[in-house]
């Protein structure tokens, strides 16, 4: 198959410029395409995949103490990363039964994910104003579409910004801080330290399926960029490092082998064992995420946990 020359997106550039480093790396935010989000909703149900169910209970115990500070009066509801909106609806049923008057913006990368929130959304709360956002956070930061006289409310769930290296988190909280009026308010959630076998056993499942989401940013570069990736020749590697609360996952090359891209026509040599770095799941200590705050603009109003204490939802004011 003839295959264009692809290298102007901005996947393309990524994908050049990580495959070509001396440590080779990919963005997590490419594993979500339209396998890739199903794969994830996946994910989000499995019995080891602890993040979800932890702060779903979080916010269907916590809605009404989390959402009071925004309520009184017409305000934006904006959302980075969104995704399926599963937990984000607990949220927005309190607010309608409440007679909130709000616009809801979610914001996220996969246009096929939002496409699909809207719908679930439109036929769920017949008279929710949705307006959804296809974009990075980096972009719809800079753009706010959702600017106004109203306060805002900004939903960053699921432990997004783990996916984040440290001074990363800062200058992406610092941008969401510019974003802000003083008074707005923050609700981000973390994944906490804890044992390293649960946290561990988060990233690697028994049935394979967090296997298949890390191999699916290959399978993207096969189909979008034609490239020849034999997925059976890679393997699924994720580590934890509880001094950085780093949790780490690699796609490690079981032997050396070449590949070629045709998009990019480039082909990329791959060592016996050289890994790709592909995602960041970094988890937090309470002091470390009060240090976050602090150095991004924030003051922490109050912290909402988990019995287990596993997750917690932070809710941040701007100063
Ligand atoms: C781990 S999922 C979490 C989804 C949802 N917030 C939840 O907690 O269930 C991350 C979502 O963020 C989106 N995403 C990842 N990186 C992004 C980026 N840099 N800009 C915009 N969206 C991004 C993905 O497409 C995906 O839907």
């Amino acid at each position: 198959m003839e295959y264009t020359l692809k290298t102007e997106t901005e996947f393309a550039k990524d994908v050049l410029a990580g495959l070509s480093a001396p440590q080779k790396y990919l963005s997590s935010k490419y594993f979500y395409d339209q396998r890739g989000d199903k794969l994830f909703q996946q994910i989000m149900r499995l019995p080891e995949y602890y993040l979800t169910k932890k702060e779903f209970a979080i916010l269907d115990r916590y809605k009404a103490a989390i959402l009071a500070p925004s309520i009184s009066s017409r305000f934006n509801l904006v959302e980075m990363g969104a995704g399926d909106g599963l937990k984000t609806k607990i949220l927005i049923n309190h607010l309608q039964q409440e007679g909130a008057d709000f616009t809801y913006f979610p914001i996220d990368i996969s246009s096929t994910v939002l496409d699909e929130l809207k719908a679930d959304l439109q036929q769920s709360f017949t008279s929710l104003d949705v307006e959804p956002i296809v974009g990075t956070y980096k972009r719809a930061l800079e753009q706010r579409k959702w600017e106004n006289d109203h306060p805002t409310l900004l939903l960053f769930l699921g432990g997004n910004i783990g996916n984040f290296h440290y001074e990363q988190a800062v200058g992406m909280l610092r941008n969401v801080a510019e974003s802000l009026k003083s008074g707005d308010h923050l609700l981000i959630g973390f994944d906490l330290k804890k044992d390293p076998d649960i946290i561990l056993r988060a990233y690697n499942d028994a049935e394979g399926v967090t296997r298949d989401f890390n191999l699916n940013i290959l399978a993207r570069i096969n189909k979008e960029l034609g490239g020849d990736f034999d997925l059976t020749k890679f393997k699924h590697w994720p580590m934890y490092d509880p001094v950085t609360g780093e949790c780490r996952s690699y796609l490690v090359s079981t032997q050396s082998q070449k590949i070629c891209v045709k998009g990019l026509e480039r082909d990329f040599y791959f060592e016996k064992a050289e890994p790709i770095h592909t995602e960041v799941s970094k988890k937090y200590s309470h002091h470390e995420l009060e240090k976050l705050a602090a150095k991004s603009g924030f003051l922490v109003v109050q912290d909402f946990e988990d019995q287990d204490h596993y997750f917690t939802n932070s809710l941040w004011q701007k100063q």
